[in-house]
Formats: structure tokens, sequence, C-alpha cells
């Protein structure tokens, strides 16, 4: 068990006899340092803990296009894949899978195709359409126990028989698995002459196959999505706060608002040049984001007393940057982002998971593999497959921010902290838990420190106290607790621009094959609650032993 926090320091620098150690001018200069260290009290949250969560609050969304290689076929599954959602499962969580994206709106059922997903593309990997067969939904029962999926439509193609065979094939071979329908992804980006730029011909038309579709299939009522809008300024106005006022729930079909958060992106060379370490770790930015954009759509599903989800997700739109998304960076822009939804009564968040699509965009900076293979987004929770583009399969830095925010936000509710005096409020974030059922005991506390770190040594050493936050904790800690250790995980890595999987850790432990290497590695926090938080690192504090998962 490591005790390296300065406080631990601090106490043994004040007990230690000043004659016993015959200090070194250095020595004294060290101690004198962290005398002055100065810790800041964390307060209690100002706003209204969140609502109480559930286990399918981090979910996953997956570019159908790509699934063979995600998930193999029925009877080979990728165990590389799996084993990283089992990583999940034990820890609680039941992330619903959504085969959705792009391609979901070029997709079709074949009821003779032997494979699970079999893309047809040209030369340059651009995907003209996915024909998915039996077994596509059949290998559903490889994934762990409780896993519920969304069964995703084709609107694109403007076919009704194509969406109606997608969806009553999911209904013929899984039927207890399906949690939610979404017809169409994105139609903010269909050619602009389907529905004249008007809210009205986009809402009667969905409302007119969905409802063909329930009576069909004998749907349940609220069984749909209904949105699944970008944020890009468009002709069409079809977020959440547009849809409702223009009727899509006259019929009561809607099951939850889903609308896509990417706040940075690689589509063109203006964004790309934004989408930096330093802009995607910025929380004020975030916040922005999600206040402006996001947050209107929300609040009008929440006042209608429906839920609302962020349906996709990721960093950088059009399959994130090498170099960015692909580095500790994404880890800690993964808990921020997960959990200031989560602060907004988001009732879960599905992050992407894909390739570069060639069509998406003729001036984004990624391509697919130089053999027409997928360039896999550098997004994404790993690489599953060997290929050109990417090297050998592997889980990738971002995904020990899933167990972080998986351990963190548990069924529980949470608020956000405001950062301490003296603090850079651009890149400290902080977020208390509170008990499910009341909402009145902090249960655990989380504090991330997204200021960009990139190392003085250049190995796995700690460096001095400069680089890091000093927090007091002692304000949030219940009082029954008081005088009692708590105790804390850490999610880190050498530097924040860290690529290699090996040397990022959540507790001590690496995930690159998405099994644990390595010793746990759980700190106790002094009786004090004074805990340090190096640039570039996220601490989960718990205050109740119960709560801490050993693997
Ligand atoms: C569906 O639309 C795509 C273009 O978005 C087109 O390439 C494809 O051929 C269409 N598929 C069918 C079955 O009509
Ligand atoms: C829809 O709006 C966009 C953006 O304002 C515009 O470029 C496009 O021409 C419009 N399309 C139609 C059919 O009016
Ligand atoms: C962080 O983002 C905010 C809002 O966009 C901006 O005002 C601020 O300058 C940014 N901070 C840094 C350090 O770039
Ligand atoms: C990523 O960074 C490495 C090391 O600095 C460099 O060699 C490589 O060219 C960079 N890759 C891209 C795509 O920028
Ligand atoms: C989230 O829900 C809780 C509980 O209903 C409420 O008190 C809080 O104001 C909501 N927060 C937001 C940002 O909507
Ligand atoms: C990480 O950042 C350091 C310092 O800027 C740089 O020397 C190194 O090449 C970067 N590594 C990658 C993979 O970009």
């Amino acid at each position: 068990m490591r005790t390296t926090t300065a406080a631990t320091a601090l106490l043994a620098a004040t007990l230690a006899p000043l004659a016993l150690s015959a200090p070194t001018a250095e020595h004294h200069a060290q101690r004198q340092h962290q005398q002055q260290q100065q810790y800041v009290k964390l307060h209690k949250p100002t706003g209204a803990p969140s609502i109480a969560h559930s286990k399918d609050f981090t979910s996953f969304s997956f570019e159908p296009a790509f699934w063979t290689e995600f998930f193999g076929e029925a009877e080979t599954p990728n165990q590389l894949t799996l084993s990283l959602l089992s990583r999940l499962s034990e820890r609680g969580a039941r992330p619903v899978i959504r085969p959705g994206g792009i391609t979901m709106d070029s997709m079709i059922f074949d009821p003779a195709a032997t494979k699970s997903a079999v893309r047809t593309t040209n030369a340059k990997g651009g995907v003209y359409r996915t024909t998915i067969g039996p077994s596509f939904y059949k290998a559903w029962d490889n994934f762990p126990e409780g896993t519920g999926f969304v069964s995703t439509l084709n609107f694109g193609n403007d076919s009704y028989d194509i969406a109606r065979d997608l969806a009553a094939a999911s209904h013929r071979y899984q039927r207890d698995k399906i949690r939610h329908f979404e017809l169409g992804n994105e139609p903010t980006n269909y050619v602009s002459t389907r529905w004249q730029n008007k809210t009205d011909a986009y809402v009667a038309q969905w409302k007119d196959w969905t409802g063909r579709i329930d009576a069909e299939l004998d749907n349940p009522k609220r069984s749909w999505w209904a949105s699944s809008a970008t944020t890009d300024k468009t002709g069409l106005e079809v977020r959440p706060a547009a849809l409702i006022p223009a009727g899509i729930d006259d019929q009561k079909q809607v099951g939850q608002y889903s609308i896509h958060s990417y706040a940075f992106a690689t589509c063109d060379p203006k964004r790309d040049a934004l989408a930096t370490i330093p802009n995607i770790l910025n929380h004020t930015h975030l916040l922005e984001y999600a206040d402006v954009e996001i947050y209107p759509s929300a609040k009008a599903a929440l006042d209608e007393g429906n839920q609302w989800i962020v349906g996709e997700f990721n960093s950088v739109a059009c399959s994130g940057k090498p170099n960015v998304t692909d580095t500790f960076a994404q880890a800690l822009w993964t808990v921020d982002t997960d959990l200031i939804y989560a602060e907004r009564n988001a009732s879960a968040v599905y992050l992407h998971q894909g390739a570069t699509l060639v069509f998406q965009s003729s001036q984004q900076s990624n391509t697919a593999g130089d053999d027409g293979g997928p360039g896999f987004s550098a997004y994404s929770l790993l690489y599953p497959v060997d290929s050109s583009k990417r090297g050998k399969a592997r889980v990738n830095p971002g995904f020990v921010g899933q167990l972080f925010v998986t351990e963190a936000l548990g069924t529980e509710r949470v608020a956000s902290l405001p950062a301490p005096k003296g603090v850079d409020s651009d890149y400290f974030a902080a977020y208390a838990f509170y008990d499910r059922d009341e909402g009145k005991k902090i249960r655990r506390v989380a504090a991330i420190n997204s200021k960009p770190y990139y190392g003085k040594t250049g190995g796995n050493k700690r460096d001095s106290s400069d680089n890091a936050v000093h927090l007091d904790l002692s304000s949030l800690m219940p009082a029954a607790l008081k005088g009692k250790k708590a105790w804390l995980k850490r999610m880190t890595a050498p530097a924040v621009n860290e690529t290699d999987t090996a040397r990022v850790t959540w507790a001590g432990q690496s995930f690159k094959q998405a099994v644990p290497e390595g010793k746990v590695d759980i700190e106790r926090v002094p009786k004090d609650g004074k805990v340090e938080v190096r640039d570039s690192e996220a601490v989960l504090v718990f205050f109740y032993e119960d709560d801490v998962f050993r693997q």
C-alpha cells in the first residue's frame, strides 16, 4: 500500500526530530516547501444532487459497419472486447449496447446472410452498405449477463420495408434483450431535400413509421428514442428542444430523448487545430458546451417528465485524433464529461466506438487503413483486432476512465463541488456521490486535476508536489466517520499524453489486454482528510469500506 501523499510526508517531517536527520540544504528546502504547502478545503456542493442513477449509465455505441471487428462472429467472439466489458460488469455496471452511428442509416437485414455484419465498400474504405444476418442478433448472447441492446433502424434509405425488417428481425431473435428502438442516426445530416428543413415534416414521417412498427410488433408504449440529433448548426431543427413542441410524443411513444455530444472535431482543418489536449481537458469549456448546446434539450425532456440520454458521444468527432484521444488525456476527459452529464440528470451516456468513415467528411484528418480496411477511431476504448493503421489489438489509455466512473457513480446521486480558492477552475473538477435513497450522505468524492502534465523525469516517478493540488476533504466526511481514515484509488500515468496503456493505471493496475496487470494499490487517506492530486491525475475517495471494489 502506498502512502505517498504529501500529507503523510508532512506528518513525518513534523514528527522527525530535526537533530536526527542532520539536514542537507536540499533536505531543508524540501521540508520548508512541504510545510508551506497549502491544503485547500473542498466544500459541499451548492446545487441539488442528481437523480439516483442506473447500472446502465455508462453505455456504449458501436458503429455497425465494424461490428464484426469489435465482437467477432457469434461462434468466435472477440474475447478482447468482451473481456473489457466484463471488467465493467464485475464492478456492477450493465452497459446497454447501441449498434448505432452513421452506418446504421445504410444497414439492411438479409435473412440469408451467414455472417454477422458485412460491409460493402469502395477501394478507399468508404461504406455504402452494411448487411447483417441472423447471427448479428444471436451474438448478443455472448455479452455479459444482463446486457441490453438498442434495436437500431435505418431511416436514411427512406425505405419503410428496410426499417421494418430490421425491427422485426431484432424482435424475432432477441425480443427480451431489446431496451429501446431508434429510427435513424443524426437526421440533421440527411440530404435537406428530404424534409425541406421542416421540423413538422420530419415529425410526421417519424410518427408514421414508428406507429406502424409499434402496431406490427405489438410494442409496449414508450419503446422509442427520439431525436438522435447532433448539435451541428444545420437547416433542420430536430433536437429534443425542437421536437417536443412539435408534438413528437403525442402518442406516448418516446421512452428517452437522445442527443449527440461532440464538443471537438477533426472533421475539417479549422476544428482539427482546436482538438488539442489542453482544450479537451478544459473543464470550463466542457461545461459551456454542455450547458449551451445540450442542456436546453435535456431540460425540455425533463420538464415533460421524460428521460434524456447522450445517445452517442466522444471527445473528438470524426474518429478522434492520434496523440490526443489515444492518450491518457482521454481517460481524464471521460471522467469529467460523464460526470457533467450525470449531474445534469442524463439517464445514460453512450460512448461511441468505431472507425473512420470516409464519406463523413472530405476534409477530415483521419483516413481508413491503407488497405481500405478499418482505420479504427483514435478515441475508441480499444483497437479490437490487429490492423495496418493501428498495429496490434489492444486496449487504449482512455479505458481506465470507464473503471473510474463505474466505481465512482455506481447507482448513486452526484453533485459537483466548486473549485477551491486558488485552484485553476479551467482544469479542476470535483464531485460528491450521495447515497441513492435519501441523497443526504456523501459516500465517495472524486477530484480531477486535468491540468496537462508532460512529466519531468520521463520515467514512472512522481515528481515533486509543485505540479499538484492539495485538497482537504475533512468537511465532506459524514459526521459519524470523523477521525477515521478513508480509502483512495488513483488514476494516473507518467504524463498526460502517455500512449502506452501499460503505463496508465487505475488503483495501481493497468489493462492493456483488458485484464488487470500489477498489484492493486488502495491508498489510505489520513484522518485529517488531506490528499494530493498531481496535475493530470484523478482520485476517488471512499468513505465506506464496503464501496471499495477489490480484485
Ligand atoms: C441506402 O443509401 C445509401 C446511401 O446513403 C446507398 O449507398 C445504398 O445503396 C442504399 N441502399 C439501399 C438498399 O437502397
Ligand atoms: C436547408 O438549410 C440549409 C442550411 O441553412 C441550406 O443550405 C439548404 O439549402 C436548405 N435546404 C432546403 C431544401 O431548403
Ligand atoms: C478554457 O475554456 C474557456 C471557455 O471556453 C476559456 O475562456 C478559457 O480561456 C480556456 N482556458 C484555457 C487555459 O485555455
Ligand atoms: C504522435 O507522436 C509521436 C511521438 O511524438 C510521433 O512520432 C507521431 O508522428 C505522432 N503521430 C501523429 C499522427 O501525429
Ligand atoms: C436533477 O434531478 C434532481 C432530482 O430530481 C433535481 O433536484 C435537480 O435539480 C436536477 N438537476 C438538473 C440539472 O436538472
Ligand atoms: C508528449 O509530450 C512531450 C512533451 O511535449 C513530447 O516530447 C512527446 O513527444 C509527446 N508524446 C507523444 C506521444 O505525443
